[in-house]
């Protein structure tokens, strides 16, 4: 529709922007930025065009070129005063760049004009200090992960170097035992995703069940056809639900999310068959039991996992320390747990 209209009037500024839209939407980014550009040709303060360009930027671009977009979304946030979007955009830049105070105040400014986005106002509260310490709020994870499902293989694999899943299998698999792995395995997917771990046990399993907070993962994830079972909703509820269940639990890059583990270690410990094995990541954290790191991400330290395998009655088969992705171009470490219930 945009196309036919520019053919009847070229310098129709609406129609570029619509057009730029509808690439940005499905992710052609390069397509989408030579749109805007051509509004900004036009018409060098429509204010839809600099926002939209600015968004362009932060899907498809590492943050480290933050400095060289810094003017884009300077002009957005400048053009668009009253849009919590363009504020939280340039804040996110300033950040990258280290200039915190101004970027708090942008993050400030962004929840005081949409009060209704709870992963703004989460955001802001991590920088500080004042974040829940018991876990992300349930809308905070859905939101995050909804907008990235349709990216998400590509981005972490290609991206971020994420293999974890894979580091995860290998440990798993050398320390199973393999008469019990013959005879097919009852698996739960905490977290699923879009089944990038999923795709590693599967050839194992009796039955494979995910679980979901997000929607558009669990949606990837049927596509793979490797499910037996895919629930959307929270992890604890599954595992209270379905008692003695499992031969083996699998969780990656999902406990980052939850912070306290007592209750899903409880719960794990309930819904495992006798000697069921427990596998799952967890970043780092240097000091004792856990902290939410500046990425939003929470990280566990060695020792708070040592005093959960033992007051859950687990054996540990292994812990191994392992760079599991990037973060901010720098390499992310965290731990590859087996247990086994005892
Ligand atoms: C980084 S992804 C990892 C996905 C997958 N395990 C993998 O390795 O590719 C984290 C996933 O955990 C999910 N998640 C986080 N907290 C959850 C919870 N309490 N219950 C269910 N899923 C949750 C998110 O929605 C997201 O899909």
């Amino acid at each position: 529709m945009p196309k036919k209209a520019l053919k009847l009037k070229p310098d129709w500024e609406d129609a570029w922007n619509n057009l730029g839209k509808v690439y940005l939407d499905q992710r052609e980014l390069e397509q989408a930025i030579a749109c805007f550009e051509k509004v900004i040709e036009l018409n060098e303060l429509n204010p839809v065009a600099w926002l939209n360009y600015g968004n362009c930027l932060l899907k498809g671009v590492p943050l480290n070129v933050a400095s060289e977009s810094l003017e884009i979304f300077q002009k957005a946030s400048e053009l668009n005063p009253d849009s919590g979007q363009a504020q939280q955009n340039l804040g996110l830049i300033l950040e990258t760049l280290d200039r915190k105070d101004e970027a708090i105040k942008l993050f400030q400014r962004a929840v005081e004009l949409e009060p209704d986005k709870k992963m703004w106002r989460y955001f802001l509260d991590v920088r500080l200090g004042t974040a829940s310490a018991d876990g992300l709020p349930p809308e905070y994870v859905t939101g995050l992960f909804d907008s990235y499902a349709d990216d998400f293989d590509d981005h972490l694999v290609k991206n971020l170097e994420y293999n974890t899943p894979a580091k995860l299998y290998d440990v798993f698999i050398k320390k199973v035992d393999p008469e019990r792995i013959d005879a097919g395995l009852h698996i739960l997917d905490l977290g699923c995703g879009t089944g990038l771990s999923g795709v590693l046990f599967e050839k194992h399993k009796q039955s494979m069940v995910g679980i979901d907070l997000s929607k558009k993962m669990i949606e990837v994830a049927r596509e793979k056809e490797i499910y037996d079972e895919l629930i959307i909703g929270d992890m604890h509820q599954v595992m209270d639900d379905r008692p003695s269940s499992f031969d083996l639990i699998l969780s990656v890059d999902v406990f980052v999310y939850v912070g306290d583990l007592n209750r899903t270690f409880e719960v794990a410990a309930s819904s495992l068959k006798p000697n069921g094995y427990f596998v799952f990541s967890v970043e780092k954290h240097d000091g004792e039991g856990f902290q939410l790191a500046k990425t939003n991400r929470f990280q566990h330290a060695q020792s708070y996992l040592q005093e959960l395998i033992e007051k859950y009655k687990f054996q540990s088969l292994q812990i191994e320390e392992h760079t599991l992705r990037k973060e901010g171009g720098l390499d992310m470490t965290g731990y590859v747990v087996v247990l086994q219930k005892l």
